[in-house]
């Protein structure tokens, strides 16, 4: 025997005989210390009183104090205490931890099944106390079954417990026709009571086995049992782990995760994953294989796959197999590293894998005293970690895929200033990530302002923070406008104690905590409370990421949304590049379904063209695209489940002002399909919506032109003359394939005498009524679009259609709603005529015609006043906005004839 202390700092036993090469390594069970004894229990097999009956000398001599004689049946062989009814018949038995430990004194034992004829069962119900592992040994197989190439044939033993059943594993399944293990193999189960089971399934003249078994604490560090540190079982899993980078700091050795039922042999067909995650931008986890031993030759079925996300549909990052250990260094914010085994093969001799994780928080690595943190400041040490500097840093950094546009270099040297007071230019750096965690920790306070460009708005978000001190001694406030000024507003003051992580402890995200500036300035100050005595234990810290939006270009973000905007014709460029949200860094923490929004609101007399022309590949499997006339459809193509929820599939789709989809993009899409344009003179919106987002991954992307253009097509017209007609007006038609038109045109037609209105409607469109038709309204006074009770609809096929009002009906709405490929033609005449009063047209209740005759007015525009505070950009903005809508809307007033 040798005495190995293995890299674990476990003692463990080798057989020096042994040829296996690899960390097998199990508890010492029995080890013949005694010469000539004759077996574990059975010192010599007379010599001793008998125990059945006191006056014969000639019985088994047994090892105290663990061993009691067998009884008369076998008067010359001692088992273990507890055990000696089954002496020479050990088989269907529960073996239970205290129970044994109280008879023997004793936690490890022998179990040899009886020579049996197959077929045959025998169980072994093996209980061990709450804290303790069982660990077995198999020695010997004797006609159990034998190897096939895909598994045991005609019989096997296995050992089981709950969570394998929970995992659909059968549990380790071991066979062989005479085998000798040595070392043995190595069985572990820590989940409670397992089942080790004997099973021959076809005639032999004897097969038999020979195991040891030991119950041992899990917190024992000076045998075998291991015990994975800083994780998380999930609940209702057979054997995943959540390790989160939070959690491991506080644990004095780290994180460490293991293969189950290390060192013992793993179950076969298992799938067990461990989610790794981390709270920081910065923070990325170095993956270190302690060991590595899976079965050689057997990549195919026995391997651990790593992914740079929370599932295994993330990207593939890494495959480790047979016994190649490495090291990996990965970014966040989720890993996942998936363990996959096969059917377990002979000789048995191989174990699993043991890795630590050590998390990096990218810039500490040198701890740089004060004084150099003032005077020049290492420029890696800078907050804001752009999306170029982690591509040129790192090919593992997969972090930074889709680059946005925007996103420049952000390293400036001196950013960091004296004192801890960081500026960060919105002329430089538009997205990044901020934070003081990589800062020598000999600060009281620190000012973070950020300073955008004259349109730029400032969004940041607050991932974690740790302010630990009672009384508000620390406090980090939110300001909105620059300190250094007297101008500024607090937005929230957070007051210690409070620690916030960014995920909970299930690993998922909290909710997104972030805060908007008004203006172009913003100012976190972080105040932190130090004892002069002491150092506190903890480092109090916040954590975070920020942006820029150019409000001119970029559109008004809404309030309390992420990335919901919005482009008004009259504010926003007249023409500009829109893309998918989703690369700026304060998405960090976004996980699972993501949707955006951009909004365009054309003025009166302005139209917007939307044009979509390049699209990512979009993420689904029962959703496919169908565009026809009157624009494309997502269409489910799974009949089992009719609800598509937006949450289960990638789209993107175009809703009209009351948020009625006008077209919608999903599933495989081809290039040749684009470019798709909707041109509309109503506000359109179009969103973004990914079903599984992840940092790590993003979503799709896609990228869209958009155009506002004063046409005076359509909109909201007021006409004041008794007769008249009116038409189309002409524009130039897109040549596109899939170029659509989305109108709704209302004209208010005021007839200002009491007469009886004539309408007459013609197209020579052959086309149906969904693609464009023409309505008449009653006038509604009260709502806000003025169109009231539906009186006539216009269908093209119609062709030609004359309506007659009926008598003192002279203020009406008429409607033209198109959503089309080819611009609807017609021609609107109308005609207030004299008529005699028997002829006149009546199909007014009372009521109604009393209704109507009140609707006898004067109609006039008022003039949008122009606001009066025009020194503020911001204040004009919204004012014309506001104007602009009422004009868009056909403000009118009322005078009595
Ligand atoms: C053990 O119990 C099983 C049923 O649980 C039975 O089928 C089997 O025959 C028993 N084995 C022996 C040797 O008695
Ligand atoms: C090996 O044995 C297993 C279990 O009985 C059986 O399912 C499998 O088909 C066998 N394979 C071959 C190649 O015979
Ligand atoms: C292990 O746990 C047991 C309780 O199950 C406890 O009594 C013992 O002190 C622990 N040992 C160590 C080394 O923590
Ligand atoms: C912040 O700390 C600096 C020294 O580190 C000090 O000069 C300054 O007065 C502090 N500011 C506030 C508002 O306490
Ligand atoms: C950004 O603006 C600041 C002052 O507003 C100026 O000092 C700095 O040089 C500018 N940086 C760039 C890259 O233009
Ligand atoms: C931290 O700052 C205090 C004074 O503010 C100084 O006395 C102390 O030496 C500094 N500690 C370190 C490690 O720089
Ligand atoms: C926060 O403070 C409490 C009490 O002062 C302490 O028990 C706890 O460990 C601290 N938490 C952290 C994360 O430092
Ligand atoms: C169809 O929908 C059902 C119910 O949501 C789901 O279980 C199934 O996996 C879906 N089928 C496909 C092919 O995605
Ligand atoms: C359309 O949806 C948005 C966001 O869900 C909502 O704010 C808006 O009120 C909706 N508009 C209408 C007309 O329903």
């Amino acid at each position: 025997m040798i005495l190995f202390l293995c890299s674990f700092g476990f003692i463990l036993w080798r057989q020096s005989s042994a040829t296996v090469i690899g960390q097998l390594n199990w508890t010492p069970v029995f080890q013949g210390v005694e010469k000539n004894q004759i077996d574990m229990w059975t010192k010599d097999s007379n010599g001793c009183q008998c125990h059945f009956n006191p006056s014969k000398k000639d019985c088994a001599c047994c090892v105290k104090p663990s061993g009691c004689q067998c009884g008369s049946s076998a008067p010359n062989k001692c088992a273990q205490c507890g055990l000696q009814q089954y002496c020479n018949n050990i088989c269907n038995v529960t073996i239970t931890q205290n129970a044994i430990f109280s008879e023997s004194k004793s936690l490890v034992g022998q179990i040899k099944s009886p020579s049996l004829p197959g077929p045959a069962l025998c169980w072994y119900l093996l209980k061990p106390d709450p804290e303790h592992r069982l660990e077995l040994q198999i020695y010997r197989l004797v006609n159990v079954g034998r190897f096939n190439g895909t598994g045991c044939q005609s019989g096997y033993i296995h050992l089981v417990d709950e969570s394998d059943i929970k995992a659909g594993s059968l549990g380790v399944q071991i066979c062989g026709e005479n085998e000798r293990f040595a070392p043995p193999v190595v069985l572990f189960a820590d989940k409670g009571a397992a089942t080790l089971t004997l099973r021959i399934e076809e005639a032999t003249a004897r097969s038999q086995f020979l195991a040891y078994y030991s119950f041992t604490s899990l917190n024992n560090t000076q045998g075998v049992g291991f015990r994975p540190s800083g994780g998380k079982r999930i609940e209702h899993t057979g054997c995943d782990w959540l390790y989160q980078d939070f959690t491991c700091v506080s644990k004095p050795e780290g994180c460490i995760l293991a293969s189950p039922g290390f060192p013992g042999l793993y179950p076969s067909h298992v799938t067990c994953r461990y989610h790794i995650t981390m709270s920081s931008l910065r923070t990325k986890v170095k993956i270190i294989f302690i060991t590595l031993s899976l079965p050689h030759n057997h990549c195919a079925t026995d391997y651990i796959n790593v992914y740079q996300g929370p599932s295994s549909s993330s990207t593939h990052l890494a495959t480790l197999c047979s016994n190649k250990k490495q090291e990996l260094v990965y970014s966040g914010p989720n890993l996942l590293l998936e363990f996959k085994s096969g059917f377990s093969i002979p000789p048995y001799d191989y174990n699993g894998f043991v890795a630590k994780l050590e998390f990096i928080d990218k810039s500490t690595t040198t701890q740089q005293p004060l004084s150099v943190f003032q005077n020049s400041i290492k420029t890696t040490n800078i907050i804001a970690s752009s999306s170029e500097k982690f591509n040129k840093h790192s090919q593992e950094e997969v972090i930074a895929r889709q680059i946005p546009h925007s996103t420049a270099l952000v390293e400036r040297r001196g950013q960091i200033e004296k004192n801890c007071f960081v500026r960060i230019h919105g002329n430089s750096t538009r997205s990044g990530h901020f934070g003081t965690r990589s800062f020598t920790s000999n600060w009281s306070n620190c000012t973070f302002l950020f300073i955008g460009q004259s349109t730029d708005l400032v969004h940041v978000s607050l991932f974690s923070y740790l302010i630990n001190v009672s009384f508000c001694h620390s406090y980090i406030e939110i300001i909105d406008g620059n300190i250094l000024t007297n101008t500024f507003k607090s937005i929230q003051k957070i007051c210690s104690p409070k620690i916030k992580y960014a995920r909970n402890s299930e690993g998922k995200f909290h909710e997104q905590q972030t805060f908007l500036s008004t203006g172009n300035y913003l100012s976190i100050y972080f105040k932190r409370f130090k004892p002069a005595t002491q150092e506190l234990e903890f480092e109090e810290y916040i954590d975070g990421a920020f942006s820029f939006l150019d409000e001119y270009a970029e559109g008004t973000l809404q309030p309390n949304t992420l990335c919901d905007v919005t482009f008004y014709g009259l504010t926003s460029t007249s023409i500009g590049k829109i893309h998918n949200h989703g690369s700026q860094h304060l998405f960090w923490n976004v996980e699972g379904p993501l949707r955006c929004s951009q909004r365009f609101v054309p003025a009166a007399n302005q139209s917007v063209t939307l044009k979509i022309m390049s699209l990512g590949q979009l993420m689904s499997n029962f959703c496919h695209t169908k565009c026809g006339d009157s624009g494309c459809q997502c269409i489910n193509i799974n009949k089992t489940d009719d609800t598509l929820s937006t949450t289960k599939y990638d789209h993107l789709f175009i809703l009209n002002e009351h948020n009625v989809t006008l077209s919608c993009i999903c599933g495989y899409f081809r290039e040749e399909w684009l470019p798709i344009i909707i041109r509309s003179w109503s506000p359109i919106t179009i969103v973004y919506s990914v079903a599984r987002y992840n940092w790590a991954e993003k979503g799709f992307s896609f990228e869209a032109e958009y155009k506002f253009i004063y046409d005076n097509v359509c909109g909201y017209q007021l006409i004041n003359h008794h007769s008249g007609s009116t038409q189309p007006t002409p524009i130039q038609e897109g040549k596109e394939l899939n170029y659509y038109y989305n109108q709704v045109c209302t004209w208010i037609l005021n007839s200002n005498i009491e007469r009886q209105l004539r309408i007459e409607v013609t197209s020579s469109q052959n086309r149906p009524c969904s693609a464009w038709n023409i309505s008449l309204h009653e006038y509604e006074f009260s709502t806000e679009n003025h169109i009231g009770r539906l009186l006539h609809q216009f269908c093209p096929r119609d062709g030609e259609k004359t309506y007659d009002l009926p008598w003192k009906i002279n203020v009406v709405a008429i409607k033209l709603l198109a959503m089309t490929r080819t611009l609807p033609k017609f021609h609107i005449k109308w005609k207030s005529q004299a008529v005699p009063t028997n002829t006149r047209l009546s199909i007014l209740t009372a009521e109604a015609s009393n209704a109507a005759s009140s609707l006898v007015f004067h109609i006039v525009i008022i003039k949008a006043k122009l606001p009066v505070r025009m020194h503020n950009p911001k204040n004009l903005r919204s004012s014309i906005i506001e104007n602009g809508l009422k004009l868009f809307r056909g403000d009118l007033l009322v005078c009595g004839l």
